[in-house]
């Protein structure tokens, strides 16, 4: 039987590679894209869900979600790592398709309460469409499947701030609620994502498989892999949202260690994701009666972009 899932997404460049790499997985089936702000508005966000059906040829809806955090004031898009537009500047043209009428986290709330168990949500932004989903509906906790987001850095520097990462200082407060929730939660964080580089090089490759989809991901990415020449160094870019989808298509890819999870929501180190290894008790109220958490420190990346590069130049349709 399929996996049932449901990609929460702000596209973005290395957003754009995750969903093609899931439309490209035959053990999935994607039940809707849900959209939100992060790397561009959510009005942007939706617009490049849509293409990205379009482009993929499949039949998969797309929903408009919350355009602002929870609480904290909205942070810049981040125009300056995937464009204006989220896939390069390459003024890719409008999609004809629509988005649907319900909103997002209706749909999540709605599509884990008619699939308990089944449905594994995989947030690739700012985690404010779950925590919506999570307030307006507690009892989808112990229903959906799994939770595999990417995003917090546990023992690495992060990537927005010296401690936080992009999509957790996003929304903290709606990052702590879904890190602390009572659902089985596996956190894909910079102690991964930023460990596995997919170079020019490969980028090179997958686009000489000249399908309509690897041609524009090459054309999106070249924007992305500029950023990281300029301020990383490095030639290439970090796989960071397609490690969630390899993490469902294969867990043993990765190492995990299973603790509890915080997330600072104010101050200078907001958006830091705190771990607690184990289940060591601590003289400071805040740690206990708290969910026991997967958090990867280790992964196989040479597997994993070769998982990646498979998947990507291997249309389903
Ligand atoms: O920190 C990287 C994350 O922030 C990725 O999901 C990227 O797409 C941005 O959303
Ligand atoms: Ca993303």
């Amino acid at each position: 039987m399929k996996t049932k899932i449901i990609i929460d997404t702000d596209p973005g460049v290395d957003d754009a590679l995750a969903i093609v790499m899931a439309f490209n997985s035959p053990e999935l089936e994607v039940l809707g894209l849900t959209t939100v702000f992060g790397n561009v508005s959510v009005e942007q966000a939706a617009t490049n869900a849509l293409s990205l059906v379009e482009l993929s040829g499949v039949d998969v809806p797309v929903y408009k979600g919350e355009a602002v955090p929870v609480s904290r004031t909205p942070a810049p898009y981040a125009d300056f790592v995937h464009g204006d537009d989220g896939f390069g500047n390459i003024n890719w043209p409008a999609p004809k398709g629509k988005l649907q009428d319900q909103d997002a986290v209706s749909f999540i709330i709605e599509q884990v309460r008619k699939y308990p168990g089944e449905v594994t949500l995989i947030p690739l932004g700012p985690l404010t469409n779950i925590a919506r989903a999570l307030e307006q509906a507690p009892d989808i906790a112990e229903k959906v499947k799994e939770v595999v987001l990417m995003g917090g850095a546990t023992y690495v520097p992060g990537n927005v701030t010296p401690v936080a990462e992009a999509n957790i200082i996003g929304d903290p407060h709606a990052a702590d609620k879904v890190m602390t929730a009572k659902w089985p939660l596996v956190m894909i964080g910079l102690d991964v994502t930023s460990k596995v580089l997919l170079t020019h090089e490969a980028m090179d490759r997958i686009a000489g498989s000249n399908t309509e989809q690897c041609k524009f991901l090459k054309k999106a990415s070249d924007f992305y892999i500029e950023f990281y020449r300029q301020t990383v160094g490095i030639s290439g870019c970090m796989v960071h949202d397609p490690s969630c989808i390899a993490y469902v298509l294969d867990p043993s890819l990765f190492k995990t260690q299973s603790g509890r999870l915080r997330v600072v929501t104010e101050g200078i180190t907001m958006g830091q994701t705190t771990f607690a290894p184990g289940t060591r008790k601590y003289a400071y109220p805040g740690w206990e009666d708290l969910p026991m958490q997967k958090v990867c420190l280790e992964v196989d990346g040479d597997r994993l972009l070769a998982m990646l590069e498979k998947r990507l130049t291997t249309p389903l349709h």
